[in-house]
């Protein structure tokens, strides 16, 4: 059987960003930077070095700034070439998108991440599909969702991204029951989303998924889970009956959780010591600012 390309994306920003209020109550929080690019823009990056040809974005009210950061800016664009400011106006086209390939569709009800999925059905039809969370940063040689396009074209079925975390942590993300560990891939028997106590392992979902249509029809019976939301966790763990083809994928790179304040600023950190125009100048900050605390104390 041939296994149909992974060309369309799916992006649940709906979420209201409370944790990182007052910011939010204007901004987007997938808008927030890390250094100068919004964390939606990583997303896309990673996408496209992916593959994905189709980027479908899961809004909610408050969030038209995210439209508008995807929209071309002739009055910039203008102003930077009769400046001739030839590298911004470079940094600039690196956040266009071609025409007719991206979308938006409105979660009118927060009624969880499985159904923001869901509401982008029409869109997605009956194919296979990535989602990204854009809270989750990941950082590595090779893009974590082509990591996980190669392991699919090889496998198919559904792969969710995995790391292993501290077990105290388990309590805050989907975690894998696993049949059967082959070292990068494992396949799933069971999927817990949120286990308040007893989980099946510490290996947790991170927010890259590759997932087949037949999830959809899964969350189109709108069950809810955890939390009283629809989960996208059950709907995922329903094909292990169905088809047992599921499977987690321990990627190789860095991530940071960019949801939590403490991911926020380690990502920040991370960016900016990564950064050549930045590096010198940051680390000698860094340095400086850890010496001083510990002459202090
Ligand atoms: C979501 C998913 C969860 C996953 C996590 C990864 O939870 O529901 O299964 O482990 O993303 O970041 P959230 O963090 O949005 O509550």
């Amino acid at each position: 059987m041939s296994i149909k390309k992974v060309t369309k994306a799916v992006f649940p920003v709906a979420g209201m960003g409370t944790r990182f209020l007052p910011a939010t109550k204007s901004v987007p929080k997938e808008i927030l930077s890390l250094v100068d690019r919004p964390l939606v823009q990583y997303a896309i990056d990673e996408a496209r070095e992916a593959g994905i040809e189709e980027f479908i974005f899961v809004t909610s009210r408050g969030k038209s700034a995210l439209e508008d950061y995807f929209d071309v800016s002739p009055t910039l664009e203008a102003s930077l070439k009769a400046s001739g400011k030839d590298d911004l106006l470079k940094i600039l086209n690196s956040t266009n998108m071609d025409d007719g390939k991206i979308a938006y569709v409105r979660q009118h009800r927060a009624l969880g991440l499985g159904h923001a999925v869901w509401c982008a059905r029409r869109l997605i039809g009956d194919e296979p599909f990535a989602v990204m969370l854009p809270d989750d940063v990941i950082t590595g040689d090779t893009p974590c969702l082509k990591q996980m396009v190669e392991a699919y074209e090889q496998t198919g079925g559904n792969i969710v991204a995995a790391m292993e975390v501290p077990v105290e942590a388990t309590k805050s993300y989907g975690i894998l029951d696993v049949s059967e560990d082959m070292g990068n891939m494992v396949r799933v028997k069971g999927m817990v989303e949120k286990p308040k106590s007893n989980p099946p392992s510490n290996l947790a979902v991170i927010g890259r998924y590759i997932l087949t249509p037949s999830v959809l029809d899964t969350l189109d019976k709108k069950e809810t889970g955890a939390g009283g939301e629809i989960q996208l966790t059950d709907a995922i763990a329903k094909e292990i009956t169905t088809s047992n083809n599921v499977f987690g994928f321990r990627f190789r790179g860095e991530r940071y959780d960019c949801g939590s304040k403490a991911g926020f600023l380690q990502a920040t950190v991370a960016f900016g010591l990564a950064r050549d125009d930045l590096k010198d100048e940051f680390s000698q900050f860094l340095n400086d600012i850890v010496a001083a605390r510990k002459a202090a104390q």
